[in-house]
């Protein structure tokens, strides 16, 4: 049969993810040490598990509103006051999704049109240019350089807008790069979309995965909540990426529309990780810290030695990835992390999975044991004498 002429063009035009031969020959070997997944490796604190079971157990097994609880909206709003002082009506102005995963498809869905044009800083995580590929948008990348600790130049940003670009789309603290936007270029960011009429997107998934300077929460910029929609999540900050649970806030008049395709698509996101996620935003914060302060134990170390081996690096701010340059070997970063697995079945991400930008550097993430990081760096050093 021929199925190509039953499928949309829509569908025919989305290919797999260029790192896919990559993560099948990986998951073909055995004893493969993985610091290629970004997720935490600690389990969802025990008490944000038990109000996922007291739900359950109180008979909580029904669909909830389509924004989500009121009580969970509520400790929402709330939690964004008290970390960055801007508030979210909790009825209008904030929903929650099925990750941020979810919310960052609504919102390519509610803002493009076919070709229109959408910026997006790269290196940057891999959903960005396929959810606007699906939105029948185009993504223009702009490369964040090393010399500039992977933050944005705003000039580039500039020279990239045209007349028909709609949004600019953040991703800081940056997955994969670990960079965070210092407030001196969102405020250029801010400064450009204002000029141009433009929508922000801030995906700030890793806003509590921070440990030198400070992460600015874009909206609180001056003029910026009223053109900016705001994405996060719980699945960094709380290690709970596989309750799939996130939000978006932002403007009334184009949540609503968001909220209209949520409510036909997922209907609501599952009421037991909603119950999960009020309990981590009453009670998770401390979890949270000792998390990050983990995740910093283990950043200062793999930063160290992937410095004695020579490889230029820079320090991570945020999130938990490093993105070592390994240009110097003559490898592409693909021929780079095969190799590198089939010598020391060692699995880290080619960083040409984020972007053209990221082409001669490596993805490895930290959210591992110390134990693991240990040999896995002992291992990457014994494949470096090669070069
Ligand atoms: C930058 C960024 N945004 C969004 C997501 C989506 O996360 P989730 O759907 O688990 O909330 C991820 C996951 O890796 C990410 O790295």
């Amino acid at each position: 049969m021929d199925y190509e002429k039953h499928l949309s063009d829509r569908a025919l035009g989305m290919k797999p993810s260029g790192i896919r031969r990559f993560f099948d020959m990986a998951a073909q070997m055995d004893d493969v040490l993985s610091l290629s997944v970004g997720e935490p490796d600690f389990d969802t604190p025990l008490p944000i598990i038990q109000a996922g079971i007291q739900s359950l157990q109180n008979g909580q097994t029904h669909y909830t509103g389509n924004a989500g609880r009121p009580e969970l909206r509520k400790a929402l709003s709330i939690h964004l006051e008290k970390l960055y002082g801007i508030h979210y009506h909790p009825d209008h102005e904030l929903f929650m999704t099925v990750g941020g995963s979810e919310a960052l498809f609504l919102v390519a869905a509610a803002l493009l049109d076919p070709c229109d044009e959408i910026i997006i800083p790269t290196p940057c995580f891999v959903s960005y240019q396929g959810v606007v590929q699906i939105a029948g948008g185009i993504t223009v990348e702009v490369p964040c350089k090393f010399e500039n600790q992977f933050d944005m130049n705003p000039a580039d940003i500039a020279a990239a807008i045209t007349p028909r670009t709609k949004a600019i789309l953040l991703g800081f603290p940056c997955n994969p790069t670990g960079a965070i936007a210092t407030r001196e270029t969102l405020l250029e960011i801010a400064r450009l979309a204002e000029e141009h009429d433009l929508i922000v997107v801030s995906d700030e998934i890793y806003d509590q995965i921070v440990y030198d300077g400070e992460h600015t929460c874009f909206p609180t910029l001056p003029g910026m909540k009223e053109r900016t929609i705001l994405l996060g999540g719980f699945s960094k900050d709380f290690a709970m990426t596989g309750w799939r649970i996130g939000y978006a806030c932002g403007p009334e008049a184009i949540l609503q529309r968001m909220l209209f395709m949520h409510q036909y698509v997922i209907m609501c996101v599952n009421t037991t990780a909603q119950d999960a996620a009020t309990a981590a935003l009453q009670v998770g914060e401390e979890y949270v810290l000792e998390m990050v302060e983990e995740y910093n134990r283990r950043r200062l170390y793999i930063y160290q030695r992937l410095k004695d081996m020579g490889l230029p690096v820079i320090l991570p701010r945020g999130a938990f990835y490093i993105f070592p340059s390994i240009a110097h070997t003559g490898l592409t970063s693909m021929e780079f992390a095969e190799q590198f697995l089939q010598q020391e079945k060692v699995a880290v991400v080619p960083g040409s999975a984020f972007g053209a930008a990221g082409e001669g550097y490596l993805r490895i993430c930290y959210a591992s044991s110390m134990e693991k990081i240990t040999e896995a760096m002992n291992r990457l050093e014994r494949f470096l004498r090669q070069f």
